[in-house]
């Protein structure tokens, strides 16, 4: 169900969130993604492991998810008694759109003898056909358990993929399905910005493709770019990820100078996110006083999918918070 526009006018709505969160027992876990007013008024924020975790830990008996509608159903698969609401149903995710069900189960059936270690960003359908399931943060540590000679089907993110072939010399075969925030940086307008602030260091997440990969001082999870902005020694730092991200590092070094890379237009603003933008306080409120719109998902798909997601926690264990896929 999509957001019905209701008369808010006169209502505190973060006063009237937080009763609702009390009164219905609710944890509010939010992405570095998500607007800065939503991030604050969070029980928790994080990158997409540490709000699977949080999903799978949590006594509260409800989650108001502040992310996509992937990230809330990964909370649902891991906590079936809970109930998961997405402020906005269509918050959604260009590679999960990339990857459908039947596509990805025909590309498995003519490659027998891979096993599919898939990017978290993908529907719970792609992740019941899955093997094991990756976060930009865990997969580094994911993949060294995996023996160099198996076979591996990596999806949906080619760059992502790509980045790890390069790094880890390994030949995944990789689904061709990019993110289109990650996908808009331009090259010739970050070295521009680097020229303007040769002093800068780069952050990239490895969504982005090589060109601006190629650039980076730092590549990592949202995490691991939050934890380099802490112990880097430079004072200025350009950031090749979803802006909002920008909010927590400003809350965390008032001291420094972040700057997010820029799009073809030379503009910093092209790389917001517009599914995560969908979430508003508005439509936080409404779902917390209504508990809808509400994530169900079909009790065999569900355990199908929790299988993958489970190996996952399993052999990521150890990675919380240090942003592993750290490094170039
Ligand atoms: P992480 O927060 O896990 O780095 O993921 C980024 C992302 O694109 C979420 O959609
Ligand atoms: Fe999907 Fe990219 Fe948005 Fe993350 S930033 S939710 S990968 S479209």
């Amino acid at each position: 169900m999509s957001f019905q526009p209701t008369n808010l006018a006169g209502l505190d709505l973060r006063a009237e969130i937080d009763r609702l969160r009390k009164e219905r027992n609710a944890v509010i876990l939010a992405h570095y993604y998500q607007k800065p007013e939503l991030q604050d008024l969070a029980d928790f924020v994080g990158d997409s492991l540490e709000l699977s975790k949080k999903a799978a830990d949590t006594d509260a008996e409800v989650i108001a998810f502040c992310g996509v509608k992937f990230m809330a159903e990964t909370a649902k698969i891991l906590s079936p008694n809970k109930i998961v609401v997405l402020p906005d149903m269509d918050a959604g995710c260009s590679l999960e759109d990339s990857c459908p069900p039947d596509a990805f189960k025909a590309f498995r059936a003519a490659h027998p003898d891979h096993i599919a270690l898939t990017y978290i960003n993908c529907s719970t359908e792609v992740k019941a056909l899955s093997d094991v399931i990756v976060t930009s943060s865990s997969a580094e540590t994911i993949l060294a358990q995996i023996p160099r000679d198996q076979p591996i089907i990596f999806g949906p993110d080619r760059h992502l993929g790509g980045y790890l072939n390069r790094k880890f010399d390994r030949e995944m075969l990789l689904w061709p399905g990019v993110c289109i925030v990650h996908e808009a940086f331009s090259e010739t307008e970050l070295l521009k910005l680097k020229a303007q602030h040769p002093e800068a260091s780069i952050a990239a997440h490895p969504e982005c493709p090589p060109h601006i990969i190629d650039h980076a001082d730092y590549v990592g999870s949202t995490s691991g770019i939050l934890q380099y902005a802490r112990t880097t020694n430079t004072q200025t730092l350009i950031v090749a990820t979803e802006p909002h991200i920008i909010h927590q590092m400003q809350l965390a070094l008032p001291d420094k100078t972040f700057i997010g890379a820029p799009g073809a237009d030379g503009n910093c603003n092209c790389n917001v996110c517009p599914y995560m933008a969908l979430n508003t306080m508005e439509k936080l409120y409404i779902a917390l006083r209504d508990l809808e719109p509400r994530i169900e998902i079909e009790e065999g798909l569900r355990l199908a999918a929790k299988k993958s997601l489970d190996a996952m926690l399993t052999m990521a264990s150890g990675t919380i918070g240090k942003g592993d896929l750290g490094g170039r």
